[in-house]
């Protein structure tokens, strides 16, 4: 593929505000760490979204907005022909970000002591969405199989009839695992939520996030029972790195829970969205698509340093394969080490900053998670480290 875009282009970000470079200290780390840790690229969001937050900030003028036909216009040309999703742009509800709308969908759809169930290990902000609003986490934990995770299906449905689950967080691509979910993997989880009465949240941040052949299948489009079943959590912020602008695009078809899910943003005082993410959503979807393509096809390029450096100079570590999204999981188990011992190897020898996989909730120890979406180099140093963790 012909490069347009200058992903080699280190951009510095210390002294930016920036969580991943800036606040070492505050997160009990010590400085001269390379950060490979949160869910951000080094890489700078698409032109044409700079562009156009430039000539809105060159406006001046930040009052109050809202989502217009355009910005509709653009959701619905997105998921059309990027996932195939024929979805209608006004059953989107706007939120400021995923993670954000998590939690108000668990209040608004389950009372204090209900069960939510979870997949672990998985994104962390789950378990503690769930437990900070007083529900109770139920987790059907991945099955690694010295390759790849698997869903224990009989575990699943197990959890859920021993718990009286109400609602599942489905994390679709998995991100720490790294899978693209099946149709027949995603089928078998709808038919069992259906069966007992389950209603999903589909966290699909990140789904543009796709290698080698993997296609993502976005939930609601199983059938239209499903789709009458399940909140949508979708995001420009991880596609495009734009996350500090949150705003997420939460598609909910079923009217009752769609109508639940506003009262509740109306009683946490949520109205009006942000100007600035408003317009970078809208010329991300409208403008990205080949700034995304390049994207990926430099990220598989990433991934393919890391796996070559593995077998090359770092034959203990295993990379588990990523299907999709830009947070390779690393098995690190061979080193026979415990997880504080390996957790200050990753700072004190290699000088990283990485996410522990216990973080992740069971399952995780022995793991760490790397986040790579960040110029070459900077991985090949980064991997140049890694080799001091012996
Ligand atoms: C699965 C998943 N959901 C949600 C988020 C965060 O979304 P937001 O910043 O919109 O709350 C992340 C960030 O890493 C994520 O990995």
């Amino acid at each position: 593929m012909n490069m347009k875009y200058d992903f080699d282009q280190i951009i510095p970000r210390h002294h930016t505000n920036s969580l991943k470079y800036d606040f070492a200290k505050e997160r009990g780390k010590p400085d001269g760490l390379l950060p490979m840790w949160v869910a951000d690229m080094d890489i700078q969001a698409p032109p044409a979204v700079r562009e156009a937050l430039a000539e809105k900030a060159a406006h001046g003028i930040f009052g109050y907005s809202e989502p217009d036909k355009n910005y509709y216009e653009a959701l619905e040309t997105w998921f059309g022909t990027r996932h195939k999703w024929m979805v209608d742009p006004y059953t989107a509800v706007l939120a400021p970000g995923v993670v954000y709308a998590i939690c108000t969908l668990i209040r608004c759809l389950t009372q204090c002591g209900d069960s939510v169930l979870i997949q672990e290990p998985v994104y962390y902000c789950f378990r503690e969405s769930i437990r900070d609003n007083g529900r109770k986490v139920v987790v059907n934990e991945l099955r690694f199989d010295g390759r790849q995770y698997h869903i224990d299906f009989e575990d699943f449905e197990r959890k859920i009839i021993e718990n009286k689950v109400r609602l599942f967080i489905l994390c679709s691509p998995h991100n720490p695992v790294g899978r693209v979910w099946k149709r027949e993997e995603l089928e078998r989880l709808a038919e069992i939520c259906l069966r007992h009465g389950v209603f999903v949240v589909a966290d699909e941040i990140h789904e543009d996030f796709v290698y080698h052949g993997n296609t993502h299948l976005v939930f609601a489009t199983l059938s239209q029972e499903v789709a009458n079943n399940c909140a949508v959590c979708t995001s420009t912020s991880k596609s495009f790195n734009l996350a500090a602008l949150q705003n997420a695009n939460i598609f909910i078809a079923n009217q009752q829970a769609r109508r639940a899910f506003k009262q509740e943003l109306e009683s946490e005082g949520v109205s009006q969205a942000n100007i600035m993410g408003l317009v970078a959503c809208q010329a991300a979807y409208q403008y990205g698509a080949e700034w995304l393509d390049q994207l990926i096809d430099y990220l598989s390029g990433n991934i393919e340093l890391m796996r070559e450096t593995f077998c090359t100079r770092l034959p203990e570590l295993q990379l588990v394969e990523p299907e999709g999204t830009y947070l390779p999981w690393v098995n690190f188990s061979k080193l026979g080490l415990s997880v504080s011992e390996l957790d200050s190897r990753i700072v004190e020898r290699a000088k990283l900053w990485l996410d522990s996989g216990v973080i992740f909730g069971a399952g995780g120890a022995g793991f760490q998670r790397f986040n790579i979406a960040v110029p070459r180099e900077t991985l090949r140093q980064a991997l140049k480290q890694l080799e001091n963790i012996r």
